[in-house]
């Protein structure tokens, strides 16, 4: 359950949603589950074999594993991921804590579509507001951290998740019945196939390493925790189809509704924050649906926040020797001070631009479609070719007890197929061929 509790987050609520909006609809979404089935599943099936047979951080997991110069070194990647990625995620977790206020305080009564595109924009701009809920973000996070790990992470999730997915299926049933139902779900579900291209290839494929919480270490220190008998194929089907399903939910539920409000579905990062609140506001009961989704969706996104940071914190406190509390104060610290240029680049900073990006959509853009990607490579690779065949398949089948058929397609698609096609999606984006 902490796995799910990773895995799903505003990667499948927010992120999802608005990375299909800008890249086709349909055709995103066929990329993107052939990269969940052909990509994602195989890597995090390694990433939690890996976890388990080190049975230590993530950086750590790699050097243990091999003195190779360059192979020992693969987990320091994963860590810098982790670490860019908390300082634009707590942004985005910190504007549910807005919702929730606003949708207490009445907020989303009686408000236009336009208003609240306009709202969001005023909000998610202004210097002070975000970055007060980004730091009780992590200053929430950070405290379950210091916790300890098992117990808080476990306990939150068991009952978080099953609800959100209970609320999401709920929402579905009322998104089908809005006028632009029909609008929406071709929009998702009808592949345009001339619209698929390489840059959509690129970001349904950082998608889907996004949303399973891929290359960055994540699954590699939570299966550190894994007892000898837990069933790894099962775990990871397990998680691969919770997360897909809620990412599928969340299109449900946002598409109809942005063809029934006239919202711009290519608008990127603010998609899903105005078309929610169009949702609630046309249902009985409004303010109470709204607030209760965004503290759904603030949990959610605190058990991803939880094992990014936890990632980060493991490797500092055995690196650098020092006590659990002291490394969650300076990853926390260090993750703040990013996270608040993150937070003022999508205002007062916006003309500060880096490859014409501002730091938020360059921290998004840079940690999905290109570290985690790599990351995931090179833990193939890695898997693939420096460890031991047989190790590898006593590992995934329980020393022999377990029976799992695919176990030697999987040793192949490490070895082979998973390296060559994120090479050429790479390559072929870089345009220096092309598919
Ligand atoms: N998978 C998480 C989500 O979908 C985000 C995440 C990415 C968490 C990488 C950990 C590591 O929200």
């Amino acid at each position: 359950m902490a796995a799910v509790g990773s895995a799903v987050g505003l990667g499948n609520i927010w992120r999802f949603p608005y990375e299909a909006g800008q890249n086709g609809g349909g055709a995103f979404l066929l990329v993107y589950l052939i990269c969940v089935f052909i990509l994602g599943i195989p890597t995090l099936m390694a990433e939690m074999t890996l976890g388990r047979m080190a049975k230590t951080n993530s950086v750590e997991a790699f050097r243990r594993m091999s003195s190779h110069p360059v192979f020992s070194r693969i987990g320091y990647l994963g860590v810098f991921s982790c670490l860019l990625i908390l300082g634009f995620y707590t942004v985005v977790a910190g504007w549910t804590f807005q919702y929730m206020w606003e949708s207490v305080s009445g907020g989303i009564e009686g408000m236009t579509s336009e208003q609240f595109s306009q709202s969001f924009v005023e909000f998610s701009s202004s210097p002070f507001q975000p970055i007060f809920w980004t730091v009780l973000m992590f200053l929430i996070t950070h405290l379950i951290i210091i916790g300890g790990v098992q117990k808080g992470i476990e306990r939150a999730s068991k009952f978080m998740m099953p609800l959100l997915f209970v609320l999401l299926v709920v929402l579905c049933g009322n998104s089908l019945t809005l006028d632009g139902a029909r609008e929406g779900l071709s929009f998702l579900f009808k592949p345009d196939f001339s619209a698929i291209n390489s840059s959509v290839v690129l970001s349904a494929m950082g998608q889907a390493f996004f949303s399973l919480s891929l290359g960055a270490g994540v699954m590699i220190t939570y299966a550190s925790y894994f007892e000898k008998d837990v069933n790894l194929p099962r775990t990871v089907t397990t998680v691969s189809l919770l997360d897909t399903s809620v990412a599928l939910l969340a299109g449900v539920v946002i598409f109809p509704a942005v063809f029934t409000f006239g919202i711009e579905p290519t608008q990127g990062p603010n998609l899903v924050f105005v078309t929610l609140p169009n949702i609630f506001a046309q249902l009985p009961w409004g303010s109470v649906w709204s607030f209760f989704f965004f503290l759904l969706l603030a949990l959610a996104s605190i058990t991803s926040l939880i094992s990014l940071h936890q990632v980060v914190t493991a490797y500092v406190e055995e690196e650098f020797r020092l006590s659990n509390r002291k490394s969650a104060l300076v990853v926390s610290c260090l993750a703040a001070v990013l996270a608040v240029f993150a937070s003022l680049s999508l205002g007062v900073m916006n003309d500060v631009q880096i490859a014409g990006m501002c730091l938020f959509d360059l921290l998004d853009y840079v940690t999905a479609k290109i570290m985690m990607p790599l990351g995931s490579l090179l833990l193939c690779v890695f898997m693939g070719w420096r460890l031991d065949k047989s190790e590898l398949i006593n590992e995934v089948t329980n020393h022999g007890t377990l029976r799992w058929r695919l176990a030697k397609v999987w040793v192949v698609a490490l070895k082979y197929v998973i390296p060559i096609l994120i090479t050429l999606v790479f390559v072929n984006e870089l345009g220096l061929f092309k598919l």
